[in-house]
């Protein structure tokens, strides 16, 4: 099975499913970094069922959500149904649907551990956002926990937080970081003998 044949299979039960894995205090990081502000445009990239949307309409910014896989989008159209502020597109990782330098900020939780290319995929997350604008991606440190390539459809253990940096400057982004986002990601394997708390990193990038 391929990670979006997984999605589309999981999209009825991510909302409830993704609860154990991460808590809103990871978005609230991403947000902080970002210093989102009222009334400006964000890109949810790998936007699933809307977790990371969800605080920024909270926050009073419009949303394009992007994902891959038309389920996931289906559950976050029923979700935010009547609000207008998000628009929703089907995308891929590499080939974003959106006009060079169109976004304000650009947001990617858990997203980035399952493209083919994370270098690519950061370039083209680049590309997206206007002068100015800030990228804020929250995912996995590097681990060990195989299960997870198995159940989950992961693509990447997770990552080094120096390749994450060099990637981010390879985009052309300036005042890059990677810091600890101060929450884990917590997950057991199916059989319950594996338990996996995998520290999630906080990647950020501006636009010259
Ligand atoms: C682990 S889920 C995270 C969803 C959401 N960001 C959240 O925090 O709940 C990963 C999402 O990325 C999407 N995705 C995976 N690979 C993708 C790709 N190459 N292009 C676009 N979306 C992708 C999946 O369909 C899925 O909705």
């Amino acid at each position: 099975m391929s990670s979006k044949e997984y999605f589309e299979k999981v999209a009825e039960n991510w909302d409830h499913m993704r609860q154990s894995f991460f808590s809103v205090g990871v978005r609230d990081k991403a947000f902080q970094i970002a210093g989102v502000k009222a009334g400006q445009v964000a890109a949810d990239i790998g936007a699933g069922t809307g977790f990371v949307t969800e605080g920024l309409i909270s926050n009073g910014l419009s949303v394009i959500a992007i994902d891959e896989s038309e389920a996931m989008l289906s559950q976050m159209k029923n979700r935010f149904a009547g609000i207008d502020s998000i628009e929703y597109h089907v995308g891929e990782s590499e080939a974003l649907p959106l006009a060079d330098e169109s976004v304000d900020y650009v947001f990617a939780n858990m997203y980035l551990h399952h493209v083919e290319s994370p270098k690519a995929a950061l370039k083209e997350m680049a590309r997206i956002l206007k002068p100015g604008g800030r990228l804020v991606l929250t995912d996995l440190d590097e681990h060990q926990f195989d299960f997870l390539k198995e159940e989950h459809h992961d693509r990447w253990m997770g990552f080094k937080r120096e390749d994450v940096k060099g990637w981010l400057i390879d985009a052309g982004l300036i005042d890059t970081a990677v810091d600890c986002a101060g929450q884990n990601c917590c997950t057991e394997s199916a059989c319950g003998c594996e338990k996996a708390a995998i520290s999630i990193f906080a990647a950020s990038g501006s636009k010259a």
